[in-house]
């Protein structure tokens, strides 16, 4: 898993001011000083320190490839790797302070190099732009994020397929235009979220898939002279390999326009589920308690137990759109290649997948502590009349044609609703009074059991179909499993 370093980023402002020392990368071509809003309006390095670990790792690589060109001595190649790694120690124990001395990380991580080894460390950005840096910090950052959530997404299904197993019997409504319609069960309706965060899932595996090329030796934009091994870098940083056009390599940012839209989605499907949450743990609904580990209170509402998690997950989705939308329309009208525009990928990006991430994070611990009024959603089902199709089908296995069979039972209903009770409240009599082909066997027809339980098409309710569907939901689980969580097995240094 990424480890955010530093999680937040220590400014000492003007710590380094005056002392003779290396900060600023460029400046041969400058008559003037910079001003110092100019600065602190092109600086990035307070929201890309986060990106030290990638930075140092790619320059890591870029500095052994470069020994092993010949571009660089072995001993000068050492000599930089081992300063880099010290620079990531010193910067992790806090003993090499990140001041706003430094433009950027890159800036930050170059500079103290040099201060450091010395002249050497001058040589590590030989045949090297910050172009491609940066995009290979991203692409290195934005996989490991990517990993995270798919991980975070996994915990999540791993919660919903626990809940479907314990729930297969819990009988609730279903709904359509939030108006009670055919009963269901509650494991039946959790799994529709379970296939929707499989998705998720699949996206963000197919999204890796896609992006795991390396940027590291496009250069500025057109490559280099030096005889870099591109494939041996690509290898180093665990890409499968280098990218195919250097142009398009420090240009390109759709893998984070991808996992945007796919935090999008996720979100989207969390938001609708909150919803639920919400009204379900309503005073009118009643149908769930959330813990109160997982809910807060009201200042002046001493009764109060509001479902404020739900509540942000829903609203906080309204930010990671944002995220994405901003970044299409920074993208949207950019020439090739490297463009300052494209520094503005960084914050509303990290927001997103910081947002998103501790969304799913939250939202599955509310799951996993909720407790579900089985009675509750069960009469809530009884009494909204969700066995009328039932009946319809009870006559239509009788002879009775399905639509003179459903306007009998309408007009049932119409009686039940002004004597306030359910259909199978009736006595028999009263039934065929409105129709002679009920029989006393319709009292078990109508029974939410039966109601769900003889729907067994692939896909539906009834406890034969979801013995079904949660089998293929093991499955498929187990797939995202391997992929998304490591365990020690599977490095055995860690
Ligand atoms: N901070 C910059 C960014 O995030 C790094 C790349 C700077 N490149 C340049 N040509 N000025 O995009």
């Amino acid at each position: 898993m990424h480890e955010k370093f530093p999680p937040e980023p220590a400014l000492n402002a003007g710590r380094l001011k005056g002392r003779d020392i290396m900060a600023q990368l460029w400046g041969g071509r400058f008559t003037k000083e910079t001003d110092q809003r100019v600065k602190a309006f092109n600086d990035s390095l307070s929201f890309d320190i986060r990106l030290l670990p990638d930075d140092i790792a790619g320059s890591i690589a870029h500095a052994e490839m470069l020994g092993k060109v010949g571009v660089l001595t072995q001993e000068e190649a050492d000599l930089i790797v081992e300063g880099l790694y010290g620079i990531l120690e010193d910067s992790e124990s806090g003993e090499l302070p990140v001041t706003d001395a430094y433009e950027d990380v890159h800036s930050f991580v170059e500079a103290n190099l040099i201060n450091r080894i010395g002249e050497t460390g001058k040589k590590l950005h030989t045949g090297r732009s910050r172009n491609d840096q940066v995009a290979l910090d991203m692409r290195l950052y934005t996989r490991s994020r990517m990993e995270e959530t798919g991980s975070l997404i996994v915990d999540l299904m791993e919660v919903l397929l626990k809940l479907m197993k314990e729930h297969t019997q819990t009988f609730m409504p279903g709904f359509t235009h939030l108006q009670k319609a055919q009963p269901v069960t509650l494991a039946h309706h959790l799994g529709a979220y379970f296939e929707m965060f499989g998705r998720d899932a699949g996206r963000i595996a197919d999204a890796m898939v896609r992006m795991n090329e390396c940027p590291l030796g496009a250069g500025a934009l057109a490559g280099t002279t030096y005889p870099l091994d591109r494939s041996f870098t690509a290898e180093q940083l665990g890409f499968f390999g280098p990218t195919a056009n250097s142009m398009d390599s420090v240009s390109d940012r759709d893998y984070l326009l991808e996992y945007l839209f796919d935090l999008s989605v996720i979100m989207m499907h969390l938001s609708r589920f909150s919803e639920e949450i919400i009204l379900w743990n309503s005073n009118e609904y009643r149908f769930i308690e959330l813990d109160d580990a997982f809910s807060t209170g009201s200042s002046i509402m001493p009764q109060k137990k509001n479902p404020d998690i739900a509540e942000l997950v829903r609203g906080k989705t309204g930010r990671v759109y944002g995220d994405l939308m901003a970044l299409l329309t920074v993208m949207k009208g950019l020439p090739l290649a490297y463009n300052k525009d494209m520094q503005e990928d960084k914050e509303g990006a990290f927001d997103a997948m910081d947002t998103a991430n501790t969304c799913l994070e939250l939202f599955t611990g509310m799951l996993e502590t909720i407790y579900f009024r089985k009675d509750v959603m069960e009469q809530s089902a009884r009494r909204g009349f969700t066995n009328a199709t039932d009946a319809a089908d009870y006559l239509v296995g009788r002879g009775v044609p399905f639509r003179d069979a459903h306007g009998i039972i309408g007009r049932m209903v119409v009686e039940c609703i002004s004597r306030d009770i359910s259909l199978e409240d009736l006595t028999l009599e009263e039934m065929k009074a409105f129709s002679p082909d009920f029989d006393q066997d319709i009292y078990e027809a109508l029974s939410m059991k039966n109601c769900v339980d003889r729907r067994n098409t692939t896909g539906a309710p009834g406890a034969a179909a979801m013995e079904q569907e949660m089998a293929h939901d093991e499955e498929e689980l187990a797939e995202y499993r391997e992929l998304f969580i490591y365990t020690d097995e599977d490095d055995p240094e860690e």
